[in-house]
């Protein structure tokens, strides 16, 4: 039973998680705080799904972050041009300065001065929104200037959390980076964390010369939380609430989605919520968790895959039957998988690396990030959760 302050169910599926709720991360917390208290702008790169916004609400919440900084966080990835950037930015400022009432609110509108007299009331609140249309934003660079001026002014230093970073590098306008970075270096009350999941592009824009970000930034990697870590977290979880969790379970689990942070929560947000009382939850509870979920998304993955070309779709499966692919322009690989010409599947791959469906290991190997649409893509293949288990287990060996 759920004691009366504690929630439903111990496993979040949302990036912000109450700390005590929130797995294992004590060395990314403190490399992070103490490299923000520093003054470092950061670049802080995973894979998709592993927790890298969870990493930073988890920050933000310290302390002697909660104390001493204004924190703001967006995420862009919604975003395609530097006018809905600076919506983004606004609009978070904006909330944020809400919770202090009206006169910090009016005091940063007043200072936006191309964008005098477009705010509206937000009906809810009584106090003035950021209700600013793109076309509105007249003067981009001026209002970015306006906003950072502000920021710079600021009662306490501030730190701005940009995810999914990347994406500014697909704006149509081509010198947003430069527009930034020139103007982020010149900050000193504000420092800035930029994260994203596309390690190729992070690459080359905060690595290579020739870009304005080039070794701007202090740069972390975030892997998987460590087996036994979670392990030991979910079994205290179940423990607190009374119910009983079978530990090499979640090791299972773990191999299977390859300590993917997601996926783990969800199968186990699953089972620990539909565990009949007095049953312990073992690994063939869990993977039938999994099995209803994958059977239970067959629509979306559908919808997913009939957007793709045969081509792509004959790739993605072929990937997803072999786990991490080698050589996948090779004869051999498009023989044993029924693929077309070579030249077909190059072009399928760089489109499924550019959707984000692919992701490719330094080796050149191919592999998915959704571990849950893989899980399912191998279904027609015949191998079942158990058989994928074996075969994860055979390929670190
Ligand atoms: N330390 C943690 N403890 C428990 N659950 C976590 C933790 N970190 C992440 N998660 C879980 O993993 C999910 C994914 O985390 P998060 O959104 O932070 O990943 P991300 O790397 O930002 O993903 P994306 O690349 O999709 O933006 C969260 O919704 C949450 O369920
Ligand atoms: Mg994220």
């Amino acid at each position: 039973m759920a004691k009366k302050s504690q929630p439903l169910n111990p496993f979040f599926l949302s990036s912000s998680i109450p700390d005590a709720f929130f797995c294992d991360r004590k060395e990314e917390t403190e490399s992070l705080l103490r490299l923000v208290l520093n003054g470092n702008n950061v670049l802080l790169m995973s894979p998709r799904r592993m927790g890298k916004s969870g990493l930073i609400h988890h920050m933000f919440n310290r302390p002697e972050i909660k104390k001493g900084y204004n924190t703001f966080f967006i995420d862009i990835y919604e975003t395609s041009s530097l006018e809905e950037f600076i919506q983004k930015l606004g609009q978070e400022i904006v909330g944020k300065l809400s919770r202090k009432g009206l006169g910090p609110l009016s005091a940063f509108l007043k200072s936006l001065s191309g964008l005098r007299g477009v705010f509206s009331m937000d009906p809810s609140t009584g106090l003035p929104a950021f209700s600013v249309g793109i076309g509105e934003i007249l003067h981009p660079e001026t209002t970015l200037d306006e906003i950072f001026a502000y920021l710079e002014r600021s009662d306490k230093p501030c730190i701005v959390a940009i995810d999914e970073f990347q994406k500014i590098a697909d704006y149509e306008q081509r010198n947003v980076e430069a527009i930034l970075r020139s103007r982020i270096q010149l900050l000193h009350n504000t420092s800035f964390i930029f994260s994203g999941s596309e390690r190729s592009i992070l690459a080359q824009m905060f690595g290579s010369a020739s870009r304005p970000f080039y070794q701007s930034t202090a740069s972390m990697s975030l892997g998987p939380i460590p087996c036994q870590a979670y392990s030991e977290f979910a079994s205290r979880m179940f423990k607190s609430y009374g119910k009983q969790l079978d530990e090499s379970a979640v090791t299972d689990l773990y191999n299977l989605v390859q300590g993917y942070t997601y996926y783990l929560q969800r199968a186990l947000n699953e089972s620990f919520s539909l565990l009949p009382a007095g049953q312990i939850c073992d690994r063939s509870f869990l993977f039938d968790r999994i099995d209803e979920i994958l059977t239970a998304n067959s629509d979306s993955y559908k919808d997913l895959l009939s957007a793709l070309t045969p081509n792509q779709r004959a790739l993605l499966s072929a990937v997803a039957v072999e786990g991490r692919a080698m050589n996948i322009t090779s004869s051999e690989f498009a023989k044993r998988h029924g693929l077309g010409a070579i030249s077909s599947i190059q072009t399928a791959a760089r489109s499924l690396l550019k959707r984000q469906l692919l992701t490719k290991d330094p080796q050149k190997r191919y592999y998915l990030d959704d571990k849950f649409l893989e899980l399912w893509l191998i279904r027609p293949a015949g191998i079942s959760l158990d058989l994928r288990l074996e075969q994860n287990h055979q390929s670190t060996i």
